[in-house]
């Protein structure tokens, strides 16, 4: 190996790493060679310094290439999925992939757990009962050939790099950096050996990226690695500044998504489902324009097939495909509590990281990994922001097993106000397109 002191020297200088540096770094940090300390220590200066873009394509590639590519060579379907950086009450996966898929989309869909303020699409699956997101590679193929669908969780052998060095970052502070979280992101999703991918890439004071500039920066680094792998995709700057949907937590969040593949749902749910499923279908050839993809997407909504689709998905991953009709199969909190208006005025969004905190203070959210998640507990939004509430009503009910309730209504109180005047912002700011 060359001198790993040379390596760390180029780059704590500003320099570049050369693609031969960068993959033996890699490599030796994955097999155990290169130690934590030195790894922290070129992650700072990664840190500081920033990647240039060609720089930053080894990275990824020799991240990506650290453990096993998917490839589906059975499969005919084009292979689509998509990734949000996330927020309070994103649930759009779980109605995306078998819209998309009954669509006929194959969607591999590798996600994550909540960790923090935000929640994570595996944790939202599991409360679905018996709903297994553990998958072997044989079972995650298997699932996709025969549904067009599969909901799993990053295996050991997938990005063994990320797994290692994302630990580190988050116990050195290392995680908010550009180009160490846009080669993260990207190298586990070009793992699911795609032929496209849309982006949501949220800003605003519920996202991991609260500045809108940093996550336009964020949404162009990830096209153009994107693009470096010969991979179409287009990312949706979407806003993050109130909670998607009417629920926030994991059953609560379960039975809007069922609503949504029932035609119906909030509003805002559906048109980023159809938004980011129309332009999913666009890029996989299956439909001739965005407004063609949205039109075939509601229609699977509206006629039934994306939820018998999901039904299927369910029983393949081991669970009870019953809870769709039977919503009282799902976990549900002993108590609500309802936090009213101390005073009339206009619903203003101010700081829903301390929704996120707020859940996690009922016990649905994890602050460390391992931490067990309550499934039942969760909020319910029954008034959109920019809408006018009068003293006493109901801005935010409480669903709680008697954990944290104290807590949680503290932070609720600082998360909102009651102005007098309020225009909330659009939920899509932007598309950005791939650049050729
Ligand atoms: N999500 C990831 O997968 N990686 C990051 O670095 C940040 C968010």
């Amino acid at each position: 190996m060359s001198d790993l002191r040379a390596i760390l020297a180029a780059k704590r200088d500003g320099g570049r790493l050369s693609d031969e540096q960068i993959a033996e770094f890699i490599s030796g940090y994955v097999s155990g060679d290169v130690s934590d300390y030195f790894a922290s220590a070129l992650l700072m200066a990664i840190f500081i310094h920033g990647m240039e873009e060609a720089e930053l394509v080894a990275w990824t590639r020799a991240m990506l290439e650290s453990g096993r590519v998917m490839r589906f060579p059975r499969l005919a379907r084009p292979k689509v999925d998509k990734h949000s950086t996330g927020g309070i009450g994103d649930k759009v996966s779980i109605p995306l992939a078998p819209a998309a898929a009954a669509c006929g989309l194959a969607v591999p869909m590798i996600s994550g757990r909540g960790l923090g303020h935000t929640g994570g699409t595996l944790d939202k699956l599991e409360a679905i009962p018996g709903f297994r997101t553990q998958l072997s590679a044989e079972e995650f193929e298997r699932c996709l050939e025969r549904t067009g669908v599969a909901l799993g969780g990053q295996t050991p052998d997938l990005v063994p790099a990320d797994r290692k060095l994302y630990a580190l970052r988050d116990v050195t502070g290392l995680i908010e950096s550009i180009p160490l979280i846009a080669s993260s992101i990207m190298s586990k999703k070009l793992a699911e050996g795609l032929d496209a991918l849309v982006l949501d890439v949220k800003f605003g004071s519920g996202a991991f990226m609260v500045e809108r500039a940093r996550g336009e920066a964020l949404a162009r680094v990830m096209l153009k690695l994107a693009a470096s792998m010969g991979v179409k995709a287009t990312a949706l700057h979407t806003n993050m500044e109130r909670p998607l949907g009417r629920t926030a937590g994991h059953a609560l969040e379960i039975e809007e998504c069922f609503d949504c593949l029932e035609g119906g749902g909030p509003a805002d749910l559906r048109e980023l489902v159809c938004l980011q499923g129309g332009e999913m279908l666009r890029l996989g050839g299956l439909a001739k324009t965005l407004d063609d993809g949205r039109a075939q997407i509601a229609r699977s909504l509206d006629d039934g097939s994306a939820r018998e689709l999901f039904a299927r998905v369910i029983a393949e991953q081991g669970g009870d495909p019953s809870c769709l009709d039977e919503r009282s199969k799902l976990a549900h909190a002993a108590h609500k509590h309802e936090l009213r208006a101390e005073q009339g005025g206009v619903l203003a969004w101010r700081d829903l990281r301390a929704v996120g905190h707020a859940i996690c203070a009922l016990g649905g959210g994890r602050m460390k990994l391992g931490d067990v998640i309550d499934p039942a507990v969760g909020l319910v939004f029954p008034r959109d922001e920019g809408e006018r509430v009068e003293r006493g009503e109901v801005v935010i009910e409480v669903h709680h097993n008697g954990r944290g309730l104290e807590r949680a209504l503290e932070l609720l109180r600082g998360a909102f106000e009651l102005v007098p005047a309020h225009t909330p912002s659009p939920l899509v700011l932007a598309t950005i397109a791939q650049e050729r």
